[in-house]
């Protein structure tokens, strides 16, 4: 199904197009990996809805990317009660392992860090979200293991891309 049919038949849940801006986003952003400016305008033409509408709705919430972001895309919450079970030492913890501050991708665009409000899933603080995946009663040790196997995913995939783009292949 191309982006546009998801995105009709997203629209075909709701009686306003207008409320189906969100899971069209959703759908346009799993297939472009990010939401630049062309992608929203075709969000826009495709549901029929004001531009700005859709730019609102892109830019305002945390789960939207109007930039490129790392494969691997690190939402640590730093809400009060991840705050108060250690948040903030594990951001340090990040920064300093990855290399990068909140907000940056490391060079080889694996990792994007960021910190976003409340995921809602409190009784398992500190939590992060990785993709659709949430990790939570997190500490240093644990970080160190999910990074490694996120690398170790990240090592595969390159293997796979370079032997698709061999020659003779
Ligand atoms: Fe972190 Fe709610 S405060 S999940």
């Amino acid at each position: 199904m191309t982006m546009r049919e998801e995105i009709e038949a997203a629209a075909a849940r709701y009686p306003d197009r207008r409320s189906a801006i969100m899971p069209a986003l959703m759908i346009a952003q799993k297939e472009h990996g990010h939401l630049p400016g062309p992608v929203l305008e075709d969000v826009a033409e495709i549901l029929g809805v004001e531009r700005v509408w859709v730019y609102e709705l892109a830019t305002f919430y945390t789960l939207f990317h109007t930039e490129p972001i790392g494969r691997f895309h690190l939402q640590l919450c730093d809400n009060v009660s991840c705050m108060l079970c250690g948040s903030e030492a594990l951001l340090k913890h990040l920064e300093t392992t990855l290399g990068i501050r909140k907000g940056e991708t490391t060079p080889g665009g694996a990792f994007t860090l960021s910190t976003v409000e409340c995921l809602g899933a409190c009784e398992m603080a500190p939590v992060m979200q990785v993709g659709d995946d949430y990790y939570g009663n997190l500490d240093t040790a644990r970080l160190d293991a999910l990074l490694e196997s996120f690398r170790a995913v990240e090592r595969v995939a390159r293997i796979e891309r370079a032997a698709a783009s061999a020659p003779g292949e």
